[in-house]
């Protein structure tokens, strides 16, 4: 049994008054005032008690898109690697997108990526399917993904789908569709979001035409239509693409000011849903190439920059509780997540805002080894991550061993 005491426990609507939460056998079993001594008396009489020092306790972050890799491109890096990046974030789940080598058509190719990764991974995690437009009987068996991954634009991989009957009969097939679309494409999803009957999630917005037609969309009554925002996006803008090269090179690419700020708007309105990381590794040698590889990574530093707009007062904890757990749980059905709540899953982060700390690259955990926030001083950080009732990060350090499982969708 785990007691976590004297901790304000953050929701979408409020912050408690301190409190404590029991955990036992993964789950949250009570949140309340409890004494030290309530375990003493069952079975199990074995009692660690963690003191909270009235911090805040928020629910594990859920990235919902993140590039880990596994299988095919394990030198940049893999599912073990990643998952301890994203402890060090906070971050207790992850959905992985499936632009891998070979990339995951196949219901077999997705088996044998389970299995590899439930042996890897320290946090718990869901999987997408991806698609050619070819492999449409496939979709239709496959069981228990966050949803099907449809690129519209090129990208890292090959799994670009233009022809527009192809996309057509895509759609029609049951399914929760992730999309990459900008530009022009990013219109054309939204004509077939209005033809299709299933739901679109729509994959790191970053112009403010985009969130100005999703906010419409919403305002119409759309129920179908999600929309993620992505860290580089709301941190990093076009100069910083003429400063540092190939480095902030990213699809979609880094826009301008008044699309950054579009995109902080969105979050406060409720236009935008989610923000998830798009956490995308690549080496410094392919940052460097003349050609740079699309992507930057994320997992690990986009909680503290989120935490750091709190200290400013842009954000609130309840803001971050909203698009970084309770929104991607609810989104993607993900049972038992999202919310701090008996029998719920006992995925946790203590967030200490007044911790003031720089992030540097040579602390980066991602095999990537870099960071595109380097320099940035971030006043709040995640100081202990708890994944299923097992503490995996404390004071930044990794310290749990632990293996996460897959998630349910519901
Ligand atoms: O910049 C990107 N990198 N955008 C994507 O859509 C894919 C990602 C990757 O896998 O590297
Ligand atoms: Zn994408
Ligand atoms: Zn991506």
């Amino acid at each position: 049994m785990l007691l976590i005491k004297n901790v304000k426990i953050v929701s979408c609507e409020k912050i408690s008054e301190e409190q404590d939460v029991l955990i036992e056998d993964g789950e949250v079993l009570k949140i309340g005032k409890i004494p030290a001594s309530a375990g003493m008396t069952g079975k199990k009489a074995e009692m660690t008690v963690i003191n909270g020092n009235g911090e805040f306790l928020l629910p594990g972050i859920i990235d919902c898109h993140v590039h880990f890799r596994t299988p095919g491109q394990e030198y940049k890096e893999d599912f073990e690697s990643g998952s301890k990046a994203a402890l060090m974030g906070g971050v207790t789940t992850v959905l992985d997108m499936p632009n891998n080598v070979p990339p995951i058509f196949t219901n077999e190719l997705l088996e044998k990526k389970r299995a590899i990764v439930s042996k890897m991974s320290l946090v718990d995690f869901g999987l997408y399917f991806g698609t050619n437009g070819e492999n449409l009987d496939e979709i239709k068996k496959v069981k228990n993904v966050a949803g099907v991954k449809v690129y519209m634009n090129v990208t890292t991989g090959n799994l670009l789908i233009t022809d527009p009957e192809v996309l057509q009969k895509l759609f029609k097939v049951k399914q929760r569709y992730a999309l990459h679309a900008e530009g022009e494409t990013f219109d054309l999803a939204l004509k077939y979001l209005l033809e299709s009957s299933n739901e679109f999630y729509l994959c790191h917005a970053s112009l403010k035409r985009e969130v100005d037609k999703v906010r419409d969309l919403k305002k119409n009554g759309n129920k179908k239509v999600f929309m993620e925002a992505c860290p580089h996006h709301l941190f990093l803008n076009k100069e910083d693409r003429e400063k540092h090269g190939g480095y902030c090179c990213v699809k979609p690419e880094l826009a301008s000011l008044e699309d950054q700020n579009a995109l902080w708007e969105g979050l406060k309105d409720y236009t935008i849903d989610t923000i998830a990381t798009d956490h995308a590794p690549h080496t410094k040698a392919e940052k460097e190439s003349e050609k740079p590889a699309f992507g930057v990574p994320g997992v690990e530093f986009s909680l503290p920059l989120m935490l750091n707009e709190v200290s400013k007062g842009r954000l609130t904890l309840q803001d971050i509780v909203r698009l970084m757990s309770y929104n991607p749980a609810k989104i993607f059905g993900i049972k038992n997540k999202g919310e701090i709540k008996e029998g719920f899953d006992a995925d946790l982060v203590l967030v200490d805002l007044n911790l003031e700390k720089e992030i540097k690259n040579g602390n980066v955990v991602s095999k990537c080894g870099w960071t595109p926030y380097a320099g940035r001083i971030c006043k709040g950080w995640p100081v202990m991550t708890i994944r299923g009732g097992e503490v995996m990060m404390r004071e930044g350090r990794i310290v749990g061993e632990g293996k996460g499982k897959e998630v349910e969708f519901g």
